[in-house]
């Protein structure tokens, strides 16, 4: 797509349009500047400008757009955001029809399918096959017509499609503009799929756990669903990509057919590469000279789908020779030439062995069913976690049960559902525990549950188990984050009788470390420099470390601002708590309760004289809100595309104003600030009718006291 030296000259381009301006007559230059980066970002995955210089130029873009609205280009990046909304996806017919594949499923199916093409063509010799994912999501078919992308459309029945372009305009792996003229070619198609890469789909479901929304199920759903929604920046939002697999059309100024101009499809493959798509890379993609290779490359991709972030259900085989495709042709469903090879199943049947209780760090007992060991897309699986009480209820489980269990998007197995109607009469009934599962004989504490959980729990531990989960959760990268320290160092660290409690880990002794058996020096050493590093973390983290039930994250954040020191906290009562916003009383009843219990007051205080922090860093005290702030104790959120300000600067002259910047729409919020194009938030916003919505201007007229 592009040469090395047009990259450096991209590249220094951009350095000096960030360092001095761009003139409104570099108008067309700024637009091959972006196309170029988003085509770094999206396509290549490997930016080079951070979001925040991209923003610059995407500004000074707009700033030239706004003053000169005759000159806007049809793929200027300014276009992908378009007003336009999708009525009611219009059905459109595809310029060839959308055939499915046909399926295989292990070595001799694809021995059948070379034997079948090799008869088909009447051709003795080995085939040349191209092999790439099959990537799992929702297809579509892109039209460009004189190089700009016109028409976008869902499969639909295969004739005809659902038209959505302008979403498909919003997605920046799609190019707007496609120099196929250079290649002869006036009018063509291609065809792809929709994706959200895996890593993605989980930040999409955590900001919609944050927000309230429905989880989606699966990555595939979600992209598919995404190519359908009404506003397409809510298509954008989740983070689709879109991979090309074929060039599907291609006619010439006269309406000539020029597809076969092109060898193969792994010709086709690099021209639409070299036109700026995105298109399985080199790793994923291999022309194999024989089945053989075929095979081999498959098995490979089967084995290592887990490591890969993206969801592929398995590989597409394509005869690569263009001329012995038009030869062998097509059935009515699929063509001859291209078959699935579909890997092994992320569902299984197996029967439920056992189940066991493990006791968590604040005493949460979660069972775990013990499964007849299956192999489920590559790995064994034998144990897999049944949450709570109420879910092993609602899956009517017994043990004995025969179960369907799933890997999908997550890597974590779960159970989908169990067959009562295979039961024979031999299964028993799973009853929960009421004293501690660890210890049986022990029944002087009765497990309890608190109104509104589903765990129940252990409320004071006499089997000690809970205590190696505080320090396996202590020095884990969620809490004290003690790089190196994991949970096989804390058993044998307290099997020889180490550590019993966290502030055992700061007394360790190095020297005896570096004899133990698979350590030496070295990784004494390490370990020695991680927990040094751990003892200078703020508070927060030190809070959130202490395994206080419902203490998380956040709440750690929000209660060390407000105080100098740790130890402050066991003079702390309820309202004192309470008053923060965002800490309700159950956090509030239970840090309380911690801090009343001596030994965990001994505790901290020997952690301290061991060297870790508890007092509050300089750098971490919250900025003093004046009592005549103009924001106080407000929360605001700022939403739509903000044209006088850059979001981070709202963000922070609100802070300093003395608001809260929080992310969502609730009754929580006091203040909503909307841009241009707001969208879901402003609804939500008017609908609840308890936030104050107000325009930039005045947003910064209240700020600067107008
Ligand atoms: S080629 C005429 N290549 O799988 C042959 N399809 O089951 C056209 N798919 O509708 C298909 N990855 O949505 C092809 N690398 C790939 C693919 C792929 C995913 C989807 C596509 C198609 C379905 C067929």
């Amino acid at each position: 797509m592009y040469s090395s030296a047009q990259e450096k000259q991209f590249s220094k381009r951009s350095t000096n349009f960030l360092k001095n301006g761009v003139p409104a007559e570099e108008y067309s230059s700024l637009i091959e500047l972006l196309t170029y980066h988003e085509w770094k970002y999206y396509v290549r995955t490997n930016p080079i400008l951070s979001d925040k210089e991209y923003d610059t130029l995407y500004n000074a873009l707009l700033e030239i757009e706004k003053s000169n609205p005759l000159i806007v280009r049809p793929d200027s990046p300014s276009q992908r955001v378009s007003s336009d909304l999708n009525p009611d996806f219009e059905s459109v017919p595809h310029l060839t029809p959308m055939l499915s594949l046909g399926n295989s499923y292990n070595e001799e199916d694809l021995l059948d399918f070379d034997r079948q093409v090799k008869k088909l063509s009447a051709i003795e010799g080995a085939i040349e096959y191209n092999v790439e994912p099959k990537f799992d999501g929702g297809s579509l078919a892109l039209v460009y017509e004189n190089d700009l992308l016109i028409r976008a459309a869902t499969r639909g029945n295969g004739q005809q499609g659902e038209e959505i372009t302008p979403n498909a305009k919003a997605l920046p792996s799609i190019p707007l503009k496609a120099a196929f003229s250079k290649h002869g070619i006036y009018k063509a198609e291609v065809r792809g799929e929709a994706i959200i890469p895996i890593s993605t789909f989980k930040n999409v479901n955590k900001k919609r756990e944050k927000n309230g929304q429905k989880l989606f199920a699966n990555p595939r759903n979600a992209a598919a669903g995404g190519l359908r929604m009404k506003i397409p920046q809510e298509t954008r939002e989740r983070g689709i990509l879109v991979f090309i697999f074929q060039l599907s059309y291609a006619v010439d100024k006269n309406g000539n057919d020029v597809l076969g101009d092109l060898r193969s499809h792994s010709t086709q493959l690099d021209l639409l590469d070299s036109l700026g798509f995105k298109i399985p890379n080199n790793k994923e993609r291999k022309v194999a000279n024989k089945i053989e290779e075929v095979i081999k490359f498959s098995k490979t991709w089967e084995e290592k789908r887990d490591t890969y972030d993206y969801e592929i259900d398995g590989m597409v085989i394509k005869v690569n020779d263009l001329s012995i495709q038009q030869k062998i042709g097509y059935t009515q469903h699929h063509p001859r030439w291209a078959i699935a090879y579909k890997f092994k199943a992320k569902q299984a049947t197996t029967s439920l062995l056992d189940v066991e209780f493990q006791v968590g760090k604040v005493g949460s007992i979660t069972p775990v069913a013990k499964v007849e060991p299956k192999q489920l897309a590559g790995v064994t699986i034998s144990s897999i976690s049944l949450h709570n009480e109420d879910f092993i209820l609602q899956k009517d489980l017994r043990i004995g049960d025969k179960i369907l269990i799933e890997r999908a998007g997550d890597v974590i197995p779960y159970i989908v559902k169990s067959f009562p109607e295979l039961r024979t009469g031999e299964e028993k009934e799973i009853f929960f525990p009421s004293h501690c599962p660890v210890n049986h004989t022990d029944k002087s504490v009765e497990l309890v549950k608190s109104e509104g959980e589903a765990a129940w729990r252990c409320p004071h531990c006499v089997c000690g188990l809970q205590n190696i989960q505080k320090i396996i959760f202590h020095v884990s990268k969620d809490a004290m984050d003690i790089d190196g320290f994991g949970k096989s160092y804390v058993e044998k660290f307290h099997q020889l009788g180490w550590i019993n409690d966290v502030s055992d880990v700061y007394n360790l002794n190095y020297n005896e470390i570096a004899e133990l058996e698979g350590f030496g020096k070295k990784s004494a050493d390490n370990l020695k420099s991680a927990i040094e590093k751990a003892k200078q973390n703020p508070i927060q983290k030190l809070l959130h470390s202490l395994s206080i039930h419902h203490l998380g994250k956040k709440a750690s954040k929000l209660i060390a601002q407000e105080i100098n020191h740790v130890l402050d906290l066991s003079n702390w009562t309820e309202e004192m708590f309470t008053e923060i916003k965002d800490i309700g009383p159950v956090v509030a009843k239970n840090v309380i309760e911690y801090f009343s219990i001596d030994d965990n007051i001994l505790l901290l205080q020997r952690m301290e004289s061991l060297g870790v922090n508890l007092a509050q860093l300089e750098e971490d005290k919250p900025i003093e809100v004046a009592d005549d702030a103009p924001l106080k104790e407000k929360t605001i959120l700022f939403t739509g595309t903000l044209q006088k300000m850059k979001r981070n600067e709202a963000k922070e002259m609100a802070e300093f104003a003395g608001a809260k910047c929080i992310s969502a729409v609730s009754s929580k919020l006091s203040i909503l600030v909307v841009g241009e194009k707001a969208g879901s938030k402003l609804k939500k916003a008017q609908e609840l009718g308890t936030v104050q919505i107000m325009t930039e201007d005045e947003f910064l007229e209240l700020i600067n006291g107008g």
